[in-house]
């Protein structure tokens, strides 16, 4: 596994840690599939598989951030922007026929951006979520 899971990584929220946990696995996947030389029809609804949750993941926690009246929200929905933008833009890859093209790229900003994001930004509302009850 070339992006293993580490405690360090938790944000201290069950719920958020199993989806970021899910997202690395079917980066992992992503990985494996490269390594292993699958071809664009295999790969590719795992490509859209990670976007899809990845999108689901941030509207999710805002919604959880909202419902506290999280203090950082807005420099964190604009982190989310950003990233969601990046993941828009291999959408359009995918749909040219280009999805190998963009499998490598995505796959490993995917993981950067997680392993940043859940370090920098996830980890700043660790106290308010959890001062609300969320665990
Ligand atoms: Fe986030
Ligand atoms: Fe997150």
């Amino acid at each position: 596994m070339l992006y293993p899971w580490k405690d360090e990584y938790s944000v201290g929220v069950s719920r958020f840690d199993s989806h970021h946990k899910k997202l690395f696995d079917i980066a992992n996947q992503l990985h494996e599939m490269m390594k292993s030389g699958k071809g664009a029809e295999v790969i590719e609804p795992v490509l859209r598989d990670l976007i899809d949750y990845t999108k689901y993941h941030l509207a999710e926690e805002e919604k959880a951030l909202e419902r506290i009246g999280y203090s950082g929200i807005a420099a964190h929905k604009r982190a989310h922007v950003i990233f969601t933008d990046q993941l828009n833009e291999g959408l359009v890859e995918i749909e040219k026929g280009r999805a190998m093209f963009v499998v490598v790229k995505i796959s490993k900003a995917v993981i950067d951006w997680l392993i940043d994001h859940i370090f920098v930004v996830d980890h700043k509302y660790t106290a308010e979520m959890n001062a609300a009850g969320i665990h």
